[in-house]
């Protein structure tokens, strides 16, 4: 039932929840934790690149546009994830609706700080070329253009850089050059220390030693070069019907004893093998039961089916409609039967393990780097990080004015989603699963599973531009 003393009575909440519907995670030993409430955040995301990485560079990011954020945001909502992974982002674009609409549903963001384009990566062929200055000045301004969000959880430094065996000679050092500059810069120019680590390809000859090396300390703890976390691409458990779908044969078992000593944040940057499909994805009990203690979750590949890749959980379409695939659903009730208020009471202070001193005896591949002297900064570097780059973009965080979505979305049975909507949450929450079904229930989100009707929908359209108005004057109070 509707009245505006509920409505007003929400709209007090809302002053808060809608400007800042999460606090910060920060990494406490080998876990990510409320900074707050001291709650574990196990990772329980999904790449998001809409467009695949070839649509990167035309003006648009998977951050720069609302209207398609809020449809994706209320699909991820009902899905259950707490985080996304951003691969490539042009800090010359505003992100403030985007950001802001994914922290009012309690999601976080990993995002990268490179990008394909020219100058704005590693070029593992070419490292002295490659790790310039004008190179700083773009993963600076990626830092200046997110920094100032809540539900920023950390930058990845790399991705892959190091795709092969012969990679592991001399691209490790520049990794903890790029992640040593990053982590000074923030240092001096961040509202708040923001962790950066790695994302490591699946290549298991060099996987132990990559993040060996990255997270050891060269000079004691505070050592900047060092990784914060530690994020793995894996493939390795392909579904039910493959030989791989089992604790043993997916070799997660071996991660679990390889990682178990970690001082750092462990967890699947990417994951969800395609190799049975539809994916039914019954490596996410595991992933979130017995490898809880060492493992920080993951986050699956990828939210947007590109051109027939089959990673996708959603086909999107040009026109702005979206459909459900049958993996976003197997999805949905693997999440659905997570324990997350145990996932959320791990012990850190049972994980809190000194790192290692850097030393040759850490490496065990012949051909990995064993030595710990880093590049010095390029020429103009350290100018940029003593005195910042020029004229920085920094985002900020917009009220939510929109809550209902305006595009078609249908579900995997081909029925009309009605009145799906994003949910904005009380302050201090992070997004977990909801037990709904999206595609299951064509006459409401899986946010509402309860169904809504149509005067009740205007009605909470008017609630929303209540909370909208009041919101303006918060922030303005503020
Ligand atoms: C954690 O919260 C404290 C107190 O509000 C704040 O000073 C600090 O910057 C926060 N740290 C992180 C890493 O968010
Ligand atoms: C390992 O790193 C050192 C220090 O940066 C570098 O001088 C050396 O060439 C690298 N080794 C290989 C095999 O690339
Ligand atoms: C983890 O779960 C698997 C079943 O998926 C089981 O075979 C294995 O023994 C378990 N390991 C531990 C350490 O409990
Ligand atoms: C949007 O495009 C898709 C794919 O081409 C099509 O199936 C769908 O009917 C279109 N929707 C609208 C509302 O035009
Ligand atoms: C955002 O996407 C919608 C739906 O595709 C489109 O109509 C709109 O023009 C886009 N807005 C911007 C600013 O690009
Ligand atoms: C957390 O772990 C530590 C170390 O294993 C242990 O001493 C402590 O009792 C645990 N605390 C809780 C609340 O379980």
């Amino acid at each position: 039932m509707f009245n505006w003393s509920t409505a007003a009575l929400v709209a007090t909440c809302a002053c808060i929840s809608l400007v800042s519907a999460v606090q910060n995670v920060k990494v406490q030993g080998a876990d990510f934790v409320n900074n707050v409430t001291s709650n574990r955040l196990q990772i329980i995301g999904v790449a998001y690149q809409p467009g695949g990485s070839d649509a990167f560079g035309k003006g648009s990011d998977p951050l720069s546009n609302g209207t398609l954020c809020l449809r994706d945001a209320a699909l991820m909502q009902s899905l259950g994830v707490n985080t996304i992974r951003v691969y490539n982002l042009d800090p010359t674009l505003n992100h403030d609706d985007c950001v802001s609409i994914f922290n009012a549903v309690g999601i976080y963001m990993l995002l990268d700080v490179n990008s394909p384009l020219p100058d704005q990566s590693l070029n593992p062929g070419d490292l002295d070329g490659s790790y310039s200055s004008t190179y700083l000045n773009h993963i600076f301004s990626v830092v200046e253009a997110f920094h100032n969000y809540p539900n920023l959880l950390g930058f990845f430094s790399g991705n892959e850089v190091m795709n092969d065996v012969g990679d592991g000679g001399p691209v490790p050092p520049y990794i903890r050059a790029v992640t040593r500059d990053l982590t000074n810069y923030i240092a001096k120019h961040s509202p708040r220390l923001i962790p950066v680590g790695y994302s490591a390809a699946d290549v298991k000859e060099i996987l132990t030693d990559s993040w060996a090396y990255l997270s050891c300390a060269i000079d004691g703890k505070m050592d900047p070069s060092r990784i914060a976390f530690f994020g793995l691409n894996s493939y390795s458990w392909c579904g039910p019907t493959s030989d791989t779908a089992n604790y043993v044969a997916s070799s997660y078992d071996q991660l679990v004893d390889e990682f178990g000593k970690t001082s750092i944040p462990v967890f699947f940057s990417e994951y969800g093998c395609n190799k049975v499909e539809p994916r039914v994805f019954d490596e996410v009990p595991v992933l979130y039961g017995n490898m809880t203690d060492v493992m920080s979750g993951g986050l699956v590949y990828e939210y947007y089916e590109e051109t027939s890749n089959n990673y996708g959980l959603v086909w999107l379409y040009d026109n702005g409609t979206a459909q459900i695939r049958v993996d976003y659903d197997n999805l949905q009730s693997q999440y659905n039967k997570l324990d997350i208020k145990a996932l959320e009471s791990g012990n850190s202070s049972a994980t809190m393990i000194q790192p290692p001193s850097c030393s040759k005896s850490l490496i065990q591949s012949s051909t990995f780097n064993n030595s710990f002297v880093i590049p010095d900064v390029p020429s103009g570097g350290q100018e940029l990080i003593n005195n910042g780059i020029k004229d920085p973009m920094n985002g900020k965080l917009v009220s939510v004015t929109q809550t209902q979505v305006a595009l078609p979305v249908y579900g995997s049975n081909g029925g009309l989603l009605k009145d799906l909507a994003i949910k904005p949450l009380a302050d201090d929450q992070s997004n977990t699963p909801d037990g709904g079904s999206t595609s299951g229930t064509t006459t409401s989100s899986g946010s509402n599973p309860s169904g809504t009707k149509k005067s009740e929908a205007v009605q909470l359209a008017a609630t929303a531009y209540l909370l909208a108005g009041i919101l303006v004057s918060c922030i303005f109070n503020l």
